[in-house]
């Protein structure tokens, strides 16, 4: 019987398009989630925590590749490092992880893991491949959303985000898990770079709706990096496809269909 991919973060945004993505290619996949769960489908689930440190030994127990999608506010180094120390004498012998653009550059506490994160499995002696990735479009509408609630819309001034479509991030990491460890591979950002007030004024119109805004300023060295784009990769990314308006549109749609 062939090893299983095991996938943490199964459960969550990407992880979700990533499991039947790796069924779909003849695997057997086991998630670690948190949550008890019934195992279905070809899917296994294992209950842990890379944080507590429960269930991990059990969920690498007889698999060569992990995909590492698991993630939070706090803790991506810490839960890295319970990972690869339960990995590397399980045989492992791939990890792929999920990062962000601008882990090394902007100096906000959840960045700062998620270098944290990547340096941990540089230097496992396992095989690796990382992929940093823009804000998701599912992310990127989340935040709008809750903001555009406000009487008043704070829109931080020099902030550009260029979304990317969860979907096609999730294809790029099935994609890197079923081929040999490739490193740290090309950014994977969204079809353009967009003012943080453009994607605001673009969920807006798509909605119907008007606000007023108001520029604000983001403090601090995290508000100089955010200024300087570095949580921008302009030249040598992976360009998905899927745009913000093509986004908003089809979620319009979607909720409109559920009424
Ligand atoms: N969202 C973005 O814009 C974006 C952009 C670039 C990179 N990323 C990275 O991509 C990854 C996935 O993001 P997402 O938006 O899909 O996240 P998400 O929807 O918030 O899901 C988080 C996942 O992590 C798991 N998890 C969290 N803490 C855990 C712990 N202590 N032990 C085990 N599992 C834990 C959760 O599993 P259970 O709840 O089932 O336990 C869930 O499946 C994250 O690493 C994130 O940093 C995200």
């Amino acid at each position: 019987m062939a090893a299983p991919i095991l996938v943490t973060g199964g459960t969550g945004t990407l992880g979700r398009q990533v499991v039947p993505l790796l069924r779909a290619a003849g695997g057997d996949v086991r998630v670690l989630s948190r949550t008890p769960r019934t195992s279905a489908g070809g899917v296994e689930y294992v209950a842990g925590d890379l944080l507590a440190g429960t269930g991990i030994e059990q969920a690498v127990s007889g698999v060569e590749v992990v995909v590492h999608l698991a993630g939070g506010p706090k803790g991506d180094d810490e839960a890295t490092a319970a990972l690869v120390a339960a990995a590397r004498p399980a045989g492992v012998r791939h990890i792929v992880l999920i990062s962000v653009i601008g882990a090394d550059a902007v100096p906000l506490g959840y960045l700062r893991a998620k270098q944290g994160a990547e340096t941990v499995l540089m230097e496992s002696g396992i095989g690796f491949s990382i992929v940093r990735a823009a804000q998701f479009h599912d992310l990127t509408l989340k935040m709008v959303r809750g903001m555009t609630r406000l009487p008043v819309v704070p829109i931080p001034g020099g902030l550009r985000l260029q979304p990317v479509d969860s979907g096609e991030v999730a294809d790029r990491i099935a994609e890197l898990a079923l081929e040999a460890p490739a490193g740290r591979v090309a950014d994977l950002a969204g079809p353009r770079v967009h003012p943080f007030r453009e994607l605001v004024d673009l969920y807006l119109t798509a909605h119907g709706k008007h606000r007023p805004k108001l520029p604000v300023r983001i403090p601090g060295r995290a508000g100089r990096a955010y200024r300087d784009g570095a949580n921008l990769t302009l030249a040598g990314a992976t360009v998905g496809r899927r745009t913000w308006e093509e986004f908003l549109a089809e979620d319009r749609m979607a909720r409109d269909l559920a009424g």
